[in-house]
């Protein structure tokens, strides 16, 4: 049985109970809904990959409440330090070195030397951080390859009866997950675009390099693998005209008849083409099939500021789904 939870202060309680008896809930964040555990128990952390169905060589992001214990858990250095002090809280996640005492669960960093630190800035999870009192490990809160959830509705679409909790914060405001930047190496790398651009970032770091799309051998992110994201219909990237047998994720002011179509901005605003784009894949992949629709056609999405994130989520949605890749995600 899964409880929904409202966002006040006794559901938030009932939450910090459930994390600090090594259950999982899942939480509102300014990107999308997190799956939360205790990171620094084993057993809780390994029901976050049963419950989504994650390989477990695919580590988990680390939420805390502030920059001051992010850096006890890993290991700060001027740029991450810089980087806290422009975009913490918010949207970024840092890949540091996991500092030498550091208590996350090894199961939640897939046994790597690194961790991954965030401190988000919505308030529901802010004060769930806080009544808890623990790191909590939170992959997004969806069947591992599914489409992430930006309400409470979309974590019961997918996970009802494996999770104890949902806190019910209403609708995620930025609606892609949070950019993943890793400061382990000799070069900052972008691992995963999102939430802060990298052109902010380059504001206050300067140049970082781009991970090259992964292969699918040897991942350093291993979130970056193909297929991901994504929908139970095909898609068709950069389309400029519709088929009949096909529905339309439409950009921009003079999008093409289809015989059924969401616009993710008809203004032609990133911002608002990225807080609609998993509900608008999800119930476009819903109501397609519904009618007997075989695809769904996406128009172009220029790759700067937020679209960079939405133009990277779009290409996985899109990717081939061998059985290997369609089940990687996270
Ligand atoms: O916005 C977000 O980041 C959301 C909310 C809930 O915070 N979380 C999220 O988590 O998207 P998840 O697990 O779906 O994606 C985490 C990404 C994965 O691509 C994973 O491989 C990468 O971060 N990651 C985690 N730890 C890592 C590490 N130590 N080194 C490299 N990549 C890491
Ligand atoms: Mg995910």
């Amino acid at each position: 049985m899964t409880r929904l939870l409202a966002a006040d202060p006794a559901g938030i309680a009932a939450a910090a109970d459930i994390l600090r008896g090594g259950g999982l809930v899942a939480f509102p964040t300014e990107t999308v809904y997190g799956l939360g555990a205790d990171s620094t128990d084993d057993r809780a952390v390994a029901r976050i990959f049963a419950a989504k169905g994650r390989p477990r060589f695919n580590p988990l992001i680390v939420h805390v409440s502030d920059a001051e214990l992010a850096f006890r858990l890993g290991r700060s250095d001027g740029s991450s330090r810089a980087l806290a002090a422009a975009f913490w809280p918010g949207p970024l996640t840092l890949v540091l070195p996991a500092a030498e005492d550091c208590p996350v669960s090894l199961l939640a960093r897939a046994g790597l030397d690194t961790v991954a630190l965030r401190v988000p800035v919505h308030p529901v999870a802010r004060a769930l951080l806080a009544a808890a009192g623990l790191p909590v490990a939170a992959p997004s809160a969806n069947r591992s390859g599914h489409v992430s959830p930006t309400t409470a509705a979309h974590v019961l679409d997918d996970l009802a009866g494996q999770i104890d909790a949902v806190l019910d914060g209403g609708p995620c405001p930025i609606g892609v997950e949070s950019t993943v930047l890793d400061l382990s190496g000799t070069r900052p790398t972008l691992l995963r675009p999102g939430g802060v651009t990298v052109e902010a970032i380059e504001a206050v770091i300067g140049p970082i390099a781009l991970a090259g799309r992964s292969d699918g051998s040897a991942p350093k992110s291993p979130g970056r693998l193909e297929s991901h994201y994504a929908p139970s219909l095909p898609l068709r990237l950069d389309a400029l005209d519709v088929a009949p047998d096909e529905a339309l994720l439409a950009f921009g002011p003079a999008p093409p008849p289809a015989p059924l179509a969401i616009n993710l901005s008809r203004e032609g605003d990133l911002t608002e083409a990225a807080a609609r784009l998993y509900a608008a894949l999800r119930s476009l992949d819903a109501e397609a099939r519904k009618r007997g629709l075989t695809r769904i056609a996406v128009m172009p999405i220029p790759p700067r500021g937020l679209g960079l994130a939405i133009a990277d989520r779009l290409h996985r949605a899109a990717a081939p789904r061998s059985p290997r890749a369609g089940r990687d995600g996270g």
